[in-house]
């Protein structure tokens, strides 16, 4: 056990599915309110999110309400940060106050570890630029496993803007880690060498990449990342590498459709596939809930 969840690199098999396990208990805690209790009662949890986010924020501050704890966001945008008080400085008074858990998200690679090393508190690692975004990852695993069982001999394609995305390199991670085949793909501006090292396949041809997958993840174009256009437009992306019904047609037939979020609609997936009977979109955001609380349980048995 141990006190901060900051990737899905340094994480086990066995790690992983005890997380796993975990999670799939506090779903029906997720589901049923007369389920939830308050075992963790005298722990404070809060939120520290240096960029904007819905899905990840909001879940884990339900995630510490369902296992009963106090779970509060500081809103940096209207915080001392805004009067110059650095990152490591905020952790640190946030630290001073009590609180037990600091889930963090931030641009900069590392910023998480930086500040585990510095606190009492847990540290979760809510997204650290383009480096990882754990429970993400394991929220897809989640998911995954339940529709398909197992992760042995599995074909996930993720397909878009994998040099940027943390959410790609903990998936290849944790993909490869539970035995499935990754084939990553997109605009070669847009592919990442070192993953290609990880062993996943790494192509520019989405029908390629998407024949006889049994998942098929696409991700979020990150305009926030990239100053300049790594594509020429949008619709041009949409065309050469968006997922559409015409795509999917070379996937498995009960293939799962999903996508982190937020996803830009007509651009990354087609309305009809984002809302289409293979998409798991909104189960993955479920899944966020309980992967959430497996992890709080988890970080705060390393705390002790
Ligand atoms: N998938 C994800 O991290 O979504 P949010 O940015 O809404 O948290």
């Amino acid at each position: 056990m141990q006190k901060d969840l900051l990737g899905i690199q340094p994480l086990s098999a066995e790690t992983i599915r005890h997380l796993l396990t975990s999670a799939r208990r506090h779903k029906a805690k997720v589901r049923d309110p007369a389920q939830r209790d308050d075992t963790r009662k005298h722990v404070a949890l809060n939120t520290l999110f240096y960029e904007n986010s819905t899905r990840t924020k909001m879940s884990f501050l339900m995630a510490g309400e369902y296992l009963g704890a106090k779970a509060a966001d500081l809103n940096v945008a209207t915080g001392s940060v805004c009067k110059g008080e650095t990152f490591l400085d905020t952790g640190k008074v946030l630290d001073r106050m009590g609180i037990d858990v600091l889930v963090v998200r931030h641009g900069m690679a590392g910023a998480p570890h930086l500040l585990a090393r510095n606190v009492r508190a847990c540290v979760v690692n809510g997204g650290d630029g383009s480096n990882e975004h754990p429970t993400q990852a394991l929220l897809d695993a989640l998911t995954i496993l339940e529709h398909k069982g197992s992760f042995t001999g599995l074909n996930v394609a993720i397909v878009g803007d994998i040099a940027n995305s943390r959410v790609a390199r903990s998936n290849v991670f944790l993909l490869k880690t539970m035995g499935a085949s990754v084939t990553l793909v997109g605009p070669a501006t847009m592919l990442s060498a070192e993953l290609a090292t990880l062993g996943a396949a790494v192509t520019t041809d989405v029908r390629q990449a998407v024949r006889d997958a049994d998942v098929v993840m696409a991700l979020r174009i990150q305009a926030e990342r990239e100053k300049g256009s790594k594509f020429p437009s949008l619709t041009e992306y949409a065309r050469y590498f968006g997922v559409n019904a015409s795509v999917l047609e070379g996937a498995r037939p009960d293939a799962l459709v999903m996508h982190p979020g937020p996803v830009n609609r007509g651009v990354e997936l087609t309305a009809d596939v984002i809302d289409g009977a293979r998409s798991v979109i909104l189960d993955q955001v479920e899944n966020g809930v309980a992967v959430r609380m497996a992890v709080l349980e988890y970080c705060l048995e390393g705390l002790r």
